[in-house]
């Protein structure tokens, strides 16, 4: 068969496909490639190889990418977002270098409660056009597939506005959008004292949700002061029976037994995990769901960084995530966030690449489609401005990609 497009002279092919090796870290079992091509055909990968390509894959059609020696990978999943949300938070960065927490400015009602605020007096309009900046940028640092929560609203009419955005995104530009939604995000001010009340609201919400297909994935800020565990055991069983697949915000400031929940739940995946227990480790480890790790937060919010090497040593599988959000990361750079991730999680840079591509979709549940370069996956590819990976991760705070090719097509090119 005949490629529509080949890309060739490949220096090193990360193709994150899991492979058996010798070595017992789970997290650098995957593919790579060196002297390789990628033949793409109708938006999926035809084939790909080492060493010269077989010239019948090719015709005067075709188009052809000399990678000159640089270093291809999957297109990058950032499986954890909060991309769409009014306004913004620059205020809250002085507040804390003074001296307030991030749960301080939440309980007086700025944090969360200020975006929601800004999100409900958002018209779907211009919450498109927000979320589509943000979405150029993250194309640019080579993201092909991104979730996005909801949780700017905390009542059904926002909420469901904030995941129309959503599937208005998905069909007006490249990268492909998971849903989630996370009703339970915060308490809102008129529900103090209330709680219950409110949980019985984001219960009611669930079906509806559902019966307009407007997300896949139910998430819950699960953690002291927001919801308990049993609230959140509750709130996501319930979301269980109607049909979601399910992710956890967890032991992110305290270490509340949000892991073990999550591995009660079997959830999908459970996110931040900077105060999980060894316990958590352990429930996550057994129940098989990915640590999707948040690290952009940590630095923004000058936390302790989540413990990745006891977790892989645990045989836990790791996911990384920009949380792209106003408050704890306002970022759209997964670049940055591998960076921080080698520098602070010490993570190799297999195990980095691995987290940002078939990790990342595992957490989304979609490792069948996306998050590696195997026979007819989707054509999601970065080649980028580096002969090493090292070099990537080394070279701190700046954009690598040189081209950008989604479903076969070239969608950026630098
Ligand atoms: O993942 N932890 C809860 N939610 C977000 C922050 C949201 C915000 O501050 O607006 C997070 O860090
Ligand atoms: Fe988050």
């Amino acid at each position: 068969m005949v490629s529509d497009l080949l890309i060739y002279n490949i220096g090193t092919l990360i193709t994150s496909k899991e492979i058996e090796l010798s070595n017992k870290n789970l997290m650098e079992n995957i593919e790579i490639l060196t002297d390789a091509y990628v033949a793409i055909k109708n938006g999926t990968i035809l084939l790909l190889g080492e060493g010269p390509y077989d010239k019948n894959i090719i015709d005067n059609k075709t188009i052809l990418i000399d990678a000159e020696k640089s270093v291809v990978t999957p297109g990058l999943i950032d499986s954890h977002t909060h991309l769409v949300h009014g306004g913004s938070r620059e205020n809250e960065m002085f507040l804390k270098a003074k001296g307030a927490t991030y749960m301080d400015i939440l309980n007086a009602g700025g944090g969360i409660l200020s975006t929601v605020k800004a999100t409900k007096e958002a018209t779907k309009e211009e919450l498109v056009e927000k979320a589509k900046i943000s979405l150029k940028k993250m194309l640019a640092f080579g993201v092909t597939t991104i979730e996005s929560k909801s949780g700017y609203g905390l009542d059904l009419e926002t909420e469901i506005k904030q995941l129309e955005v959503n599937k208005i995104l998905a069909n007006e530009q490249p990268i492909d959008i998971v849903s989630t939604f996370m009703g339970a995000h915060a308490i809102p001010k008129e529900y103090k004292g209330k709680e219950e009340d409110f949980i019985k609201k984001v219960i009611k919400m669930l079906p509806i949700i559902k019966d307009k297909n407007l997300a896949e994935f139910c998430d819950i800020f699960c953690e002291h002061g927001i919801f308990s565990i049993e609230q959140s055991r509750k709130i996501l069983k319930e979301a269980k029976k109607f049909g979601f697949k399910l992710k956890i915000h967890a032991d992110e400031i305290e270490s509340i037994g949000g892991a073990e929940l999550a591995g009660e739940l079997e959830t999908t995946s459970s996110e931040h995990l900077m105060a999980i227990s060894d316990e958590g480790i352990i429930a996550l480890k057994n129940n098989g769901v990915i640590a999707n790790i948040l690290p952009g937060t940590s630095f923004y919010l000058k936390k302790e960084y989540a413990p990745v090497r006891k977790m892989i040593d645990y045989g836990v599988q790791i996911a990384l995530s920009t949380d792209y959000n106003p408050g704890s990361c306002p970022t759209e750079n997964l670049q940055l966030i591998m960076q921080i991730a080698a520098l602070y999680l010490n993570m190799s840079p297999i195990e980095v690449i691995k987290a940002v591509t078939i990790n990342g979709a595992k957490s989304l549940n979609k490792e069948k489609q996306i998050g590696s370069i195997e026979i007819g996956k989707k054509a999601d590819l970065v080649i980028f401005n580096s002969k090493s990976l090292e070099y990537i991760l080394y070279h701190f705070g700046i954009n690598h990609t040189k081209m950008v090719i989604k479903n076969g097509d070239i969608v950026y090119n630098n």
